[in-house]
């Protein structure tokens, strides 16, 4: 398992690109299982999550390729319905199989997906949506199995808002008989391109980018392409490096317009932006003022950008509070970040933050994607020398992201394959 040693203190300047959205492609891939063909879908981000939603469509008979960020994936060998707890336990995205399988296939075997880092994670949205389609579903030995001769088109309110659920109850409902309507549907930027791209492939869905979705069941879809929308988590996460280290630091490739809760608190931070049709500019603040901030569903601040937040608030000149509405145990980076001088006592889902936290270098050691992320971000500013360890859950879903930093100053190495 790789490491990273980062020698804190250098200042940042310069332009970082930012890769295609990795929670768009492992929507998107799955998607090619409603109808068979050849899809390409560009700006595809190399990274070891949209590996693995790869593997598990090569072990249903699907062709997949990845040449840097161009991915081709012929669906037309379809073979196996299943989702192996092997593969469902490597990354949860891969439930987004069982809607377009019991769609088109008529039957479904997907593991249930395990906990992860930050607790349990549950898909009872899913299993109850796609019920409501006329599924029959049991639930045996840690599986999902899902029978259908055709999924008939129904009401579905979700009590809670889903980016998964949505995704994979749409994507079954477009070849449902009749019309399927979805009531409190997730808004993410991801969900809507999976929206956009199957309508490109013959889909009838409206309210796109509302959370009132009403999708009219066709009888077959066909392959499209696609270039797959900026990654508005990678694009927050340089930001954040450019509030704590920079000077100067401009996010290219990006998408503004997905970004403007975490600009906003950013700009209460003290920090300076400017703002183009495809970047953002950020001069960090001589002093970072403390700004508290709630985690909630699109538009609001993504709880994916909550790390992030809680190692800049670490520094800010003052206290501040960070709570996670979305999940309440999303905080296994705090005790990391205490180790490195931070000073964070954690109430139920909300981090107590002192701030004026002068961090000093020591090991700590990655649990998760956006954990090890703050980490990072934590270590750019310590004294001395900070090692991140298990860095395998970064590379779930930045691509090169120490090659980035180092390009725009960083001083950051990646030691490969040490016991950690
Ligand atoms: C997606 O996960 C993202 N992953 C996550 O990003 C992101 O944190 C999350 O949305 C929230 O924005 C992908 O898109 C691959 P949810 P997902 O269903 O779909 C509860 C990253 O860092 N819930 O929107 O699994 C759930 O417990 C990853 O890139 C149910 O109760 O999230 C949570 O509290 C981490 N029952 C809330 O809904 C269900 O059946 C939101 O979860 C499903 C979800």
């Amino acid at each position: 398992m790789d490491k990273f040693v980062i020698h804190g203190g250098r200042k940042l300047n310069g332009v970082v690109n930012v890769s295609g959205a990795k929670n768009s492609l492992l929507a998107l891939m799955p998607a090619t299982l409603l109808s068979p063909g050849t899809y390409h879908f560009a700006n595809a981000p190399v990274l070891r999550d949209v590996t693995t939603m790869g593997r598990l469509l090569e072990s249903m008979g699907v062709a997949v390729k990845q040449e840097n960020h161009l991915i081709t994936i012929d669906s037309s060998g379809v073979s196996k319905f299943e989702a192996p707890y092997e593969h469902v336990k490597k990354m949860r995205a891969s439930i987004y199989v069982l809607g377009p399988l019991i769609a088109r296939y008529g039957y479904a075997k997907v593991s249930l997906p395990g906990g992860c880092a930050w607790g349990p994670r549950p898909v009872n949205l899913h299993i109850e949506g796609i019920r409501k389609l006329g599924a029959e579903i049991d639930l045996d030995e840690g599986y999902i199995i899902a029978r259908a001769k055709r999924l008939r088109g129904a009401r579905i309110v979700f009590d809670v808002s889903s980016v998964g659920a949505t995704g994979n109850v749409m994507m079954a409902a477009t070849l449902a008989k009749g019309t399927t309507i979805i009531e409190n549907a997730a808004t993410e930027p991801e969900i809507v391109q999976l929206a956009e791209v199957l309508v490109k492939m013959g889909a009838k869905i409206s309210g796109i980018s509302t959370n009132r979705l009403e999708i009219e069941g066709v009888d077959a879809l066909h392959p499209t392409d696609e270039v797959t929308i900026p990654d508005r988590i990678e694009a927050g996460t340089f930001l954040v490096a450019g509030a704590m280290a920079g000077e100067t630091v401009r996010v290219d490739h990006c998408e503004p317009s997905h970004l403007t809760a975490l600009l906003a608190k950013l700009e209460n931070a003290g920090a300076a932006l400017s703002v183009g049709d495809s970047w953002v500019e950020i001069t960090a603040p001589s002093e970072i003022h403390p700004v508290d901030v709630t985690t909630g569903i699109y538009p609001g601040f993504p709880t994916d950008m909550q790390a992030q937040w809680t190692a800049l608030m670490s520094i800010a000149k003052g206290p501040s509070v960070v709570t996670d509405t979305i999940y309440f145990d999303r905080f296994k980076h705090v005790p990391e970040l205490n180790r490195l001088g931070a000073e964070i006592e954690m109430s139920e889902n909300t981090a107590i933050i002192k701030g004026n936290a002068r961090l000093k270098g020591a090991k700590v050691m990655s649990t998760d994607l956006r954990a090890s992320a703050a980490l990072i971000l934590a270590g750019l500013v310590a004294e001395g020398t900070t090692e991140v360890l298990r860095v395998y859950h970064i590379d779930r879903g930045y691509e090169r992201i120490e090659e980035k930093l180092k390009a725009i100053g960083a001083d950051i190495e990646r030691i490969a394959g040490e016991e950690f």
